[in-house]
C-alpha cells in the first residue's frame, strides 16, 4: 500500500501548512492518546482520511483502512499531492513502485456496500445469487438472461475477485458483485425490487447452525425484497440443511414452497459435481413469494439531531465495548480538529459484520464521516446507543 517516509514536523506546524490548502486538506485530527494524527482529504470528488503517525526522527503518511477509496491510483496522487502541499522533506516512498493497473475491486461491476444506500436500479429484472463460489451459476444465468441484473453477493473475498475476472474476460454487464455478508446485505435492498434469489448449496455449519446464511430474518427480509411472483431457491445437498429450511419457512405466517428431489439443473457447480460423484440427493427447495410488501426503508434515520459537542465528551465515552443483545458499540479513538471539533472512531452494529466509521462532532452539529452507515436493522439499533451515549 502507499505510503511515505517523511521528516517529522509540529503538531503546530501541520496544522498552519494545511490552512493554506483547504481546497485538498479539509482537517488535521490530532489524536488525544496517541502520536498520530489524521488529515481529512477532499480529492477528485471523495472524501477520506491519510493518517500521519509522528516518531522521533521519521514520521510516515500513509492511507487510513476505513475510508480509503478503492482506486490505487487516486490515493497515490492523494498522497504525493497532499506531501507536496505540505512542504514534507521525503525521506522514503514507495509511491512510484506502486502497479498502475487498477485493482479488480476498482471494477464498475464490483459494488460496495455502501453504493446501494442510494444505487438506482435501472435493469428490467433483478435477481441475488448468495454464496455463488466458483460464479459457475451466476455467469450461466446471466447469459441467458441479459435482460436481467443479477447481484452475486459472497463473503469470500477471492471467489468475488475471481468473478469480477469472468465478467471481464466473457464481457458480461449484467452482472455486479458484492463482497459481503448475505445475512445483512438484503437489508440494504427496497421491497419488491427482486424476481429471484438463489441459494445453492450453502455452507452447512451442522455444528453451529447460527451461522447458516438462511434464518428466520434472512427468510423474512428475502421475502420482503422479493416481488409478489418471485423465488426464493434454496438447493443443498445436506439432509439437516434440507430439514432445517422446512423447518425455518414454515414458521412464516403464510407460505407456499415446492420440493425437489435429484432433479438435473442445466449447469452444475465444481461443488455439486462432488456430491454427484458420491450419488448424494439434492433437495431443492423453492419459496413462494405470493404478495407485495411495504417499504421500510425509510424507518432509518442516521442523524445526530440535537446532539453538539461537549467539552466532557472525552471523560463521558465509555472504554469498554458496550454489548447488547444483537449489537454493539465500541469508541476506539478520540481526536480533536481544534478546541471545540471532535473526530470520534468507531465500530458498533452486529458481531458479524460490524460498522466501523468516523463521527465528526462541534458546536453545530454532529455527523458521520464520510458516509452514513449501511441501513441495517443492527446499525440502527447501535445508531440510537450512541446517540444515547454522546449525550451523558
Ligand atoms: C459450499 S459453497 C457453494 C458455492 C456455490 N454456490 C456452488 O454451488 O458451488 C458456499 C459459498 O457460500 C459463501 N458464503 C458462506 N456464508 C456466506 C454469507 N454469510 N454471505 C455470503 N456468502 C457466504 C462461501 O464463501 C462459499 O463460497
Amino acid at each position: 500500500m502507499p505510503h511515505i517516509k517523511v521528516m517529522p514536523i509540529s503538531k503546530e506546524e501541520l496544522v498552519s501548512r494545511a490552512k493554506k490548502h483547504s481546497e485538498l486538506i479539509e482537517f488535521i485530527a490530532h489524536s488525544v492518546n496517541y502520536p498520530e494524527a489524521l488529515i481529512g482529504i477532499n480529492y477528485q470528488n471523495e472524501q477520506f482520511l491519510l493518517v500521519y503517525k509522528y516518531a522521533d526522527n521519521e514520521a510516515m503518511l500513509k492511507y487510513e483502512k476505513i475510508t480509503r477509496p478503492l482506486k490505487l491510483s487516486l490515493l497515490k496522487e492523494a498522497i504525493g499531492n497532499v506531501a507536496n502541499a505540505l512542504g514534507f522533506d521525503v525521506l522514503s516512498s514507495n509511491i512510484v513502485n506502486i502497479r498502475h493497473k487498477e485493482p479488480l475491486f476498482a471494477s464498475k461491476y464490483f459494488k460496495k456496500i455502501e453504493d446501494f444506500i442510494d444505487i438506482k436500479f435501472e435493469h428490467k429484472e433483478i435477481a441475488i445469487e448468495v454464496g455463488f463460489g466458483s460464479g459457475r451459476h451466476i455467469l450461466y444465468q446471466a447469459k441467458q438472461n441479459p435482460q436481467t441484473l443479477f447481484i452475486g453477493i459472497e463473503i469470500h473475498t477471492p471467489s468475488a475477485g475471481q468473478l469480477l475476472k469472468q465478467i471481464e474476460i466473457q464481457g458480461l454487464e449484467n452482472i455486479w458483485v458484492v463482497n459481503y455478508d448475505a445475512r445483512l446485505f438484503l437489508e440494504m435492498l427496497p421491497s419488491n425490487i427482486c424476481k429471484q434469489i438463489f441459494v445453492h448449496f450453502p455452507v452447512p455449519w451442522d455444528k453451529k447452525p447460527s451461522r447458516r446464511v438462511i434464518g428466520d430474518e434472512f427468510t423474512s427480509e428475502a421475502m420482503r425484497v422479493l416481488d409478489a411472483g418471485g423465488t426464493l431457491e434454496l438447493r443443498t445437498d445436506s439432509d439437516l440443511y434440507y430439514e432445517y429450511a422446512l423447518q425455518t419457512f414454515s414458521k412464516l405466517p403464510k407460505m407456499r414452497m415446492h420440493i425437489n428431489k435429484n432433479h438435473a439443473l442445466p449447469i452444475i457447480s465444481k461443488y455439486e459435481a462432488r456430491w454427484q460423484r458420491q450419488s448424494k440427493d439434492i433437495y431443492d427447495v423453492t419459496l413462494f413469494c405470493d404478495e407485495k410488501s411495504d417499504d421500510k426503508r425509510d424507518e432509518f434515520d442516521f442523524s445526530f439531531s440535537d446532539l453538539r459537542y461537549n467539552i466532557n465528551i472525552n471523560e463521558q465515552l465509555p472504554q469498554e465495548s458496550q454489548v447488547f443483545d444483537e449489537y454493539f458499540v465500541h469508541f476506539e479513538r478520540l481526536y480533536e480538529i481544534d478546541k471545540d471539533t471532535f473526530l470520534m472512531k468507531c465500530a458498533f452494529g452486529s458481531f458479524a459484520r460490524p460498522e466501523h466509521k468516523y463521527i465528526i462532532m462541534n458546536t453545530n452539529n454532529c455527523r458521520y464521516y464520510p458516509s452514513l452507515p449501511i441501513r441495517s436493522n443492527s446499525n440502527f439499533k447501535a445508531h440510537k446507543a450512541i446517540k444515547e451515549l454522546l449525550h451523558g
